[in-house]
């Protein structure tokens, strides 16, 4: 297995929209009860954007807090890579809104389009301009509102989710940090489980996709309930085999925040304690390509990972898509 050596999460940083919908709330919208959402997902509360909250303006916080986290100026950043479902345009690029919003004037900049894997996915695509010599500073952003894509008459999927952004900064490391491992993979077989079907090529906007809420999320959640489960137990028991480590090497793993039954699951067939997992969904639900970079920036800022530790961001979603990023800090 190839080791990328040198490269660092120089800083991290999150941005959270004020609004806090809890479960009491959704009572009072569909046909649902806290104890059903708690008891099926973990969730209590998710923090939804209110209007003039877009995906760009949510990236842009969580990009100046990583930047200045890493002591550099937005000037510095050569790449800026946004992943996200739910930009604030079909074009330009959400990433392009960002740039100019925080003033990274010499940056490249393009979204990346892997659902709840995205921003595990840009740190693989980061770290290879980094390792191939041609930037030294890259920005990456996990990123979604999908409030704005959720049917809320729609009570099994209106209660899963919430909106946020979070970022890192991957700089060349001169002090040992490096990757120790990285995947990513996708089966397009399983693209019918969780689809917005219109507004694209392929069902553009019409007032019968309107009409027929065809805008929203679609969710076979049975079947993406069985699928992550094995798919996540597999991305950690791989990536512990391909590495020759074992489970007490790493400090802590970073999952995909996307539901704490699926999580446990997985968990409990490696053995794994969920002391070990961070977990937030409870606060702000299943934030999409967002939900590993704010669960790592919590992390990073209760000042609890060492340098050394080995920290593993697994994470799975629509495409179906996977990733994994395993570093030590
Ligand atoms: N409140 C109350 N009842 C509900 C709700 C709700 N919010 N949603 C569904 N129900 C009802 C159903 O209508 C059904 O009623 P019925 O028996 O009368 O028909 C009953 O609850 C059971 O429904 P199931 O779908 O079988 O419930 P299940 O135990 O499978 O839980 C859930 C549903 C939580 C969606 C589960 O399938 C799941 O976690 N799937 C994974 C989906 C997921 O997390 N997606 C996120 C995106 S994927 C990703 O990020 C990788």
């Amino acid at each position: 297995m190839k080791q990328f050596s040198s490269i660092k999460i120089a800083g991290t940083g999150s941005f959270l929209p004020d609004k806090i919908v809890t479960n009491a709330d959704l009572e009072k919208i569909v046909d649902t009860s806290d104890e059903w959402i708690v008891t099926r997902s973990g969730i209590k509360e998710r923090r939804i954007a209110e209007n003039g909250v877009t995906t760009s303006y949510m990236s842009s916080k969580a990009a100046l807090r990583a930047i200045d986290a890493a002591g550099l100026k937005p000037s510095d950043i050569q790449m800026i890579i946004v992943a996200t479902v739910t930009p604030d345009h079909l074009f330009p690029a959400t990433a392009c809104l960002v740039q100019e919003a925080i003033g990274a004037n010499n940056a490249a900049a393009f979204d990346l389009s892997a659902a709840c894997s995205g921003f595990v996915s840009a740190l693989s695509v980061g770290s290879s301009f980094i390792e191939s010599g041609l930037y030294d500073n890259v920005l990456i952003i996990g990123a979604d509102t999908l409030s704005k894509i959720t049917d809320w008459q729609d009570r099994s999927t209106c209660v899963l989710f919430g909106d946020g952004a979070g970022a890192t900064v991957l700089r060349r490391s001169d002090k040992g940090s490096r990757i120790l491992y990285q995947t990513m993979g996708s089966d397009g077989s399983g693209s019918d489980l969780l689809v917005v079907p219109a507004g694209g090529s392929g069902m553009p906007a019409s007032e019968e996709t309107v009409k027929n809420r065809d805008h929203f999320i679609k969710m076979k959640g049975n079947e993406l309930f069985k699928w992550a489960v094995k798919k996540m137990k597999d991305l950690i028991s791989d990536a512990i085999e391909a590495t020759n480590i074992s489970v007490d090497d790493i400090k802590y793993i970073v999952p995909h925040q996307v539901n704490i039954r699926i999580i446990s699951a997985a968990l409990k067939r490696l053995e794994i304690p969920l002391e070990k997992v961070e977990i937030n969904l409870d606060k702000y639900g299943n934030t999409s390509s967002a939900s590993v970079p704010i669960a790592l920036d919590e992390l990073v800022r209760r000042n609890v990972i060492k340098k050394g530790d080995k920290v593993l961001m697994v994470a799975f979603g629509s495409g179906l898509t996977w990733a994994t990023f395993l570093i030590e800090w």
